[in-house]
Parts: structure tokens; sequence; C-alpha cells
């Protein structure tokens, strides 16, 4: 698939399936996301990868974030299960520091260009990836559960499988609704 074909036509699918991506595709992930754009050379990224007993890890921090908050039997269920909808979930976090000329909006903005890179890169290589974030990416219990300084902020959980579905059609976006010229 070449790159316009990538960009043009992916999918998030919501259904996928082991194996994840390993070895030299899942370094080919990492590498994609440490090619996002980034003000001053901050790098300000770091990537959190969730699989086998760590899909049980991600669960448990969510589950005490969501106790914490009071979330029901149900709510908290759901949250356990959270992290098992695939076979791999990266957390991507932007590690944001104090910069004179790069705001915080500039390194989350890094960060999700990351995330977006990842996802592609598991694409392009026959895999499938879908961004979540939901309130508890935001949670302050979740992100020190993970070790992350109170500054960090979780951009997504991107999980990462075998694509287990059919792809979705693309939807049709005119360019003139979103497009304007000086
Ligand atoms: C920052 C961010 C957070 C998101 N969080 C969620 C989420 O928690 N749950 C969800 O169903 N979709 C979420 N999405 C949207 C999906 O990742 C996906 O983009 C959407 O379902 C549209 O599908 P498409 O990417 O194939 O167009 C999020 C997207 C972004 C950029």
């Amino acid at each position: 698939m070449d790159a316009l074909s990538l960009l043009l036509n992916r999918r998030s699918l919501p259904k996928m399936k082991a194996p994840a991506p390993q070895g030299e595709a899942l370094e080919a992930i990492f590498q994609a996301g440490l090619r996002a754009p980034d003000h001053a050379g901050l790098t300000p990224w770091q990537f959190i990868v969730a699989k086998e007993h760590g899909l049980q890890r991600l669960a448990d921090v969510l589950v005490a974030a969501g106790k914490a908050n009071g979330a029901d039997e149900a709510a908290l269920k759901k949250l356990a299960n959270a992290p098992f909808r695939a076979p791999m979930v990266i957390t991507v976090v932007a590690k944001v520091t104090a910069h004179a000329k790069v705001p915080v909006s500039e390194q989350l903005i890094s960060a999700g260009c990351a995330a977006h890179a990842m996802q592609m890169a598991a694409v392009t290589q026959g895999f499938t990836g879908f961004w979540r974030t939901g309130e508890y990416a935001y949670h302050p219990l979740v992100k020190s559960g993970l070790g992350l300084a109170e500054d960090d902020e979780i951009v997504g959980f991107l999980y990462l499988g075998t694509p287990d579905c059919q792809t979705a059609k693309v939807p049709v976006r005119e360019s003139e609704r979103f497009v304007s010229y000086l």
C-alpha cells in the first residue's frame, strides 16, 4: 500500500485478534511514532506497551481509578475488560515539560501525531489499530498507576492487533466544507 492510499483509505477497526505486532513490525511502529513532528527537539513521547500480563496490569490500574471514582459494578466490569479488546494496548503519553517556545498544546499535538503515525504503521503492515481515550485517560490515578508524572498527559490508548472484522467504508467528505482560501 503506498503512503497516499494508506492515508486516504485507512479505517479504525474496533474488532481485532492476536497476533499483535512484534519484532521488526513493532519496532517499525515505535520508529514511526518517534518520527512525529517535534518543535525544539523535545521528544515529548513515551509509549507504554501492554500485552499478555501487561493487559491485566492496565486493567487493574483502570479498575482502581474506577473504584476511586465510585463507579458501579457494571462500569468496573467494563473497565476490567477494556484492555482485553486487543492483544496489545500502547498508552501514548505526552511527556510535557515547560519550554519558553513550545507550549503544552504543541507537545500534546506532537504526541497525537505519534499516535497517528503508529496507527498508520500498524495498518500498512497488515495490522489494525483503534485509538481510544475515555474519561480514565485523564484520571490522575491512571497516570500515577502507569508511573507517569503529574504534568504528563495520556493522549490515547492505541489498541493494536490483527483485523477481526470487515473494514468499514471510507466516509466521503467534500473538501469544500472544510477548506477555504485566502
Ligand atoms: C484523541 C482521540 C480519542 C478517541 N477516543 C475514542 C474513544 O474513547 N472511543 C471511541 O470509540 N473512539 C475514539 N476515538 C475515535 C476512533 O479512534 C476513530 O477515529 C473513530 O471511530 C472513527 O473511525 P476512523 O478512524 O476509521 O475514521 C478517538 C479518536 C481520537 C483522535
